[in-house]
């Protein structure tokens, strides 16, 4: 079983040194918890694949401590240098084009010639890479297909029995609770490859321009951002989506201050507020899919402008037929 340590700074110490002997080591972030392994080690990047259960043909997210570092590991255009200057340390994903020199894992970026980097804003995450003193490759610590986990409780309920996890830093509940947004560059075109914790609008703001969606982009047999996968963050209820009424049988997941009422049932923010829906969505979906014991939940509808794009792809996810 994996230990679960408060993020003290001697936890964090000992957690960096795991990681440094390739073990696997689960952190918060302010998106989501990160199942975290030597960016550079290939051994420890398989052992991210085999704890999740995850398809290797999914590549990896890297976190780093600053954005000069990322600059060691890939090609920036200038869109991607604008970006990061406005977002990072934060919840924002560049996929950028690999340097033939970086020493990062091959596995990370699985048979791509990019890799996603990220510079995290939480205390812990930073206070790790430093202690690592190397790069961090982190998924969101679930079991692959799952809801992603946002606090160290989700994190030892899922992975806990993962031979290769060696310590679950507990940091509390992630402030955005969403994973963060994924930018590309295909054809040098900024591409909303995952929307997520940093709206399209405040990107777009940022870029002067609109950005450009995956799927128009993505051909028939390669997606651009090939995690998207149609059934994830899925709960082992069935989801009922866009619901303006509930019916006797189902629990709710609701939302706003106008929500029907029910015998089970959760509201995502009752003032209506897409900040606090986000940082309660995966919380819960875990706890109402425990209480409705097999009931269908009817999802209210969520707006689709700033954290609701996010929200609404996350709940599309969850609902979508199971392989
Ligand atoms: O907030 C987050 O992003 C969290 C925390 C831990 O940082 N991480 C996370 O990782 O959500 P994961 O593995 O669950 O999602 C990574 C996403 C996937 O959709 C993956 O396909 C995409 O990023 N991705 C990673 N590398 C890529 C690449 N080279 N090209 C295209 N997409 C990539
Ligand atoms: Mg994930």
């Amino acid at each position: 079983m994996a230990e679960c340590l408060s993020a003290t700074a001697s936890a964090i110490e000992k957690a960096g040194v795991a990681l440094r002997e390739g073990r696997l080591v689960a952190f918060p972030t302010e998106t989501v918890y990160g199942l975290g392994a030597d960016a550079t080690n290939d051994r420890a990047v398989a052992r991210i694949f085999e704890a999740k259960g995850r398809p290797r043909f999914n590549p990896l997210i890297v976190h780093l401590s600053s954005l000069a570092e990322a600059a060691r590991h890939c090609m920036f255009n200038a869109d991607a240098e604008r970006l990061a200057r406005a977002f990072w340390p934060g919840g924002l994903t560049l996929v950028l084009p690999r340097r033939q020199d970086t020493p990062l894992s091959l596995l990370v970026s699985a048979g791509l010639d990019t890799v996603a980097l990220r510079v995290p804003a939480h205390e812990v995450a930073q206070a790790l890479l430093k202690a690592a003193g190397r790069p961090i490759a982190a998924p969101s610590a679930n079991p692959s297909g799952k809801v992603s986990p946002t606090n160290a409780t989700h994190v030892m309920e899922g992975l806990g029995s993962a031979p290769a996890l060696a310590i679950v830093l507990d940091g509390g509940s992630c402030p955005l609770g969403l994973e963060s947004t994924v930018i590309g560059f295909p054809d040098g075109v900024p591409t909303l490859f995952r929307p997520g914790a940093v709206a399209r609008e405040e990107i777009e703001m940022v870029l002067g321009r609109k950005l450009a969606d995956a799927d128009a982009t993505a051909g028939e047999e390669g997606r651009a951002s090939p995690g998207q996968l149609e059934s994830h963050y899925a709960p082992d209820s069935l989801l009922r989506l866009d619901a303006t009424s509930v019916r006797a049988e189902e629990a709710l997941l609701a939302f706003g201050p106008n929500a029907p009422h029910t015998a089970i049932s959760m509201n995502l923010s009752p003032t209506g507020d897409l900040t606090e829906a986000a940082a309660n969505l995966f919380a819960m979906l875990r706890a109402l899919d425990i209480q409705a014991a097999g009931r269908v939940i009817a999802v209210s509808p969520i707006p689709m402008t700033g954290l609701g794009e996010a929200i609404n792809d996350r709940l599309k996810r969850a609902a979508a037929p199971r392989n």
